[in-house]
């Protein structure tokens, strides 16, 4: 399965689902702009932030405190604003679209 990454302006980039990593992972190793994944996965640098499809946000698994306060801490946040590190992707996500944020790019 694929998910495919929308940056701001539209570009898109389609990963092939990789079990047991991360989005962060998924989308730096597939060369996706606009998610530099500084911190490494730890919650620290908020450089993964993406925004999900209203329906997809229930599957992505559970907000940690870490993840929460990282969020509080951006202006910008969506209402389906997630840190893509602590996504873990599965076979089930085939089909998602994720978009990049503007301050992101
Ligand atoms: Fe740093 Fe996700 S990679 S917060």
């Amino acid at each position: 399965g694929t998910i495919t990454f929308v940056s701001y302006d539209g570009e898109s980039t389609e990963a092939e689902i990789v079990e047991g990593s991360s989005l962060m992972q998924l989308a730096t190793s597939n060369g996706v702009a606009g998610i530099d994944g500084d911190c490494g996965g730890e919650c620290a640098c908020g450089t993964c932030h993406v925004i999900l499809e209203a329906d997809w946000y229930g599957k992505t698994g559970e907000h940690n405190a870490e993840e929460l306060q990282m969020l509080d801490l951006t202006p910008e946040r969506e209402p389906t604003s997630r840190l893509a590190c602590q996504i873990a992707v599965t076979e089930a996500m085939d089909g998602m679209t994720v978009k990049l944020p503007e301050f992101q790019m």
